[in-house]
C-alpha cells in the first residue's frame, strides 16, 4: 500500500474500501473480507446505516486499531455545535472506537438546513475542530463541497479541511474544484471511482486495459491515483476487492493519461449540492 500525508501530517492509505451501498446485511462480511484482502482504510458514513457492522468487523478482525484508517461522516439531518459533538460520539460508539481517523461533513447544503446552511456548517465545523484539537478525531474534512461552500466555511474556520471527498472518475475530474482544493492544501478523495461500475465497459478504458494487461477497474483506479486522488472503490466480492488493491505494479504512461483526460463524462452529471432533496 502507498500512503499520502494530510497537511497535519496524518498518513492515509491511498486506497480505501468504500462502503456506500454495502447494505447492513452485507457490511460485516464485506468489511471482514476487505480487511482480510489487505485493506487498511475503510470509508463509511452515518447515512450508510452500516457503522455498527463495520465496527464489529474491525473489532473481530483482530487488527490493531491504529493499523486501520477509519472515516465516517456527519449526516445531513444533523447540524449545530452540540448536535455534531453528539453525532460524532454516537458514530464512534457504533464503530466501537475511541477515536476516528477522519470525520467529514457529508454534504454542504442539506435540505433540512437549507435556509441557514452557512451558519449550520460553521457551527458543526467548530465542533469538529474541537474534536480534532482534543485528539478524538485525527483529521477533519468535507464531502461534496464545491468552491463556494468551501469559501464560505473558510470565513469562520480555524482549521482548513484536510480532505474533500468528491465524485471523481475518468470522465469526471472536477478540475477547477480539485485545483482549488490542492491550492488550499486539501487532499482529494474519489468516491465512485469506477463510476458506480459504469465506466468499466467504456471502450477507451477497455482498450487501455488490453494495452496494460490489467482489468478495466485497475485502469480506472490507477488513473485516479495518478491524478493524485485517494480512491475508495466499493465491491462486495472478494476477488474484485483484491483486484482493486493491485494498483502498484504498473503505471499508465503519459499518452494513456492524455487519452483518459480527454474522456467525456459518459455516466451522469455530478449533482448540484444546493439542490439535493436530502
Ligand atoms: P460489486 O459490489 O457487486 O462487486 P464505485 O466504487 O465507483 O461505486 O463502483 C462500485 C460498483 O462497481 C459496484 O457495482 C461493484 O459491484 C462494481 N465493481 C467494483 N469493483 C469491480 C471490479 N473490479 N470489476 C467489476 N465490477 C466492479
Amino acid at each position: 500500500m502507498e500512503y499520502t500525508s494530510l497537511n497535519n501530517g496524518v498518513r492515509i492509505p491511498v486506497v480505501g474500501y468504500g462502503t456506500w451501498q454495502v447494505s447492513p446485511q452485507e457490511a460485516y462480511t464485506s468489511v471482514r473480507s476487505a480487511l482480510d484482502a489487505g485493506y487498511r482504510h475503510i470509508d463509511t458514513a452515518a447515512a450508510y446505516e452500516n457503522e455498527a457492522e463495520v465496527g464489529q468487523a474491525i473489532a473481530d478482525s483482530g487488527i490493531r486499531r491504529e493499523e486501520v484508517f477509519l472515516t465516517t461522516k456527519l449526516w445531513n439531518a444533523v447540524r449545530g455545535y452540540e448536535e455534531t459533538l453528539q453525532a460524532a460520539k454516537e458514530s464512534m460508539e457504533k464503530l466501537r472506537v475511541e477515536y476516528l481517523d477522519l470525520y467529514l461533513i457529508h454534504w454542504p447544503n442539506p435540505a433540512p438546513h437549507r435556509h441557514r446552511w452557512k451558519e449550520a456548517n460553521a457551527e458543526s465545523w467548530k465542533a469538529m475542530e474541537e474534536l480534532h484539537e482534543s485528539g478524538a478525531i485525527r483529521a477533519i474534512g468535507i464531502s461534496n463541497f464545491e468552491v463556494r461552500h468551501i469559501e464560505t466555511l473558510l470565513e469562520s474556520a480555524k482549521v482548513v479541511p484536510h480532505v474533500n471527498q468528491i465524485r471523481l472518475f475518468a470522465g469526471e475530474q472536477q478540475r477547477q474544484l480539485v485545483a482549488y482544493c490542492r491550492n488550499k492544501g486539501m487532499v482529494t478523495e474519489a468516491y465512485s471511482p469506477l463510476g458506480v461500475g459504469g465506466i468499466l465497459s467504456n471502450e477507451l478504458i477497455e482498450r487501455i486495459a488490453e494495452e496494460t494487461k490489467r482489468t478495466p477497474a485497475q485502469v480506472a483506479l490507477r488513473y485516479n491515483l495518478q491524478k493524485g486522488h485517494v480512491v475508495l472503490p466499493k465491491s462486495v466480492h472478494r476477488a474484485r476487492m483484491e483486484e482493486n488493491l493491485r494498483l502498484f505494479d504498473f503505471e499508465l504512461d503519459r499518452e494513456q493519461m492524455i487519452r483518459l483526460d480527454a474522456l467525456p463524462n459518459t455516466i451522469s452529471a455530478t449533482r448540484n449540492p444546493d439542490e439535493v432533496p436530502f
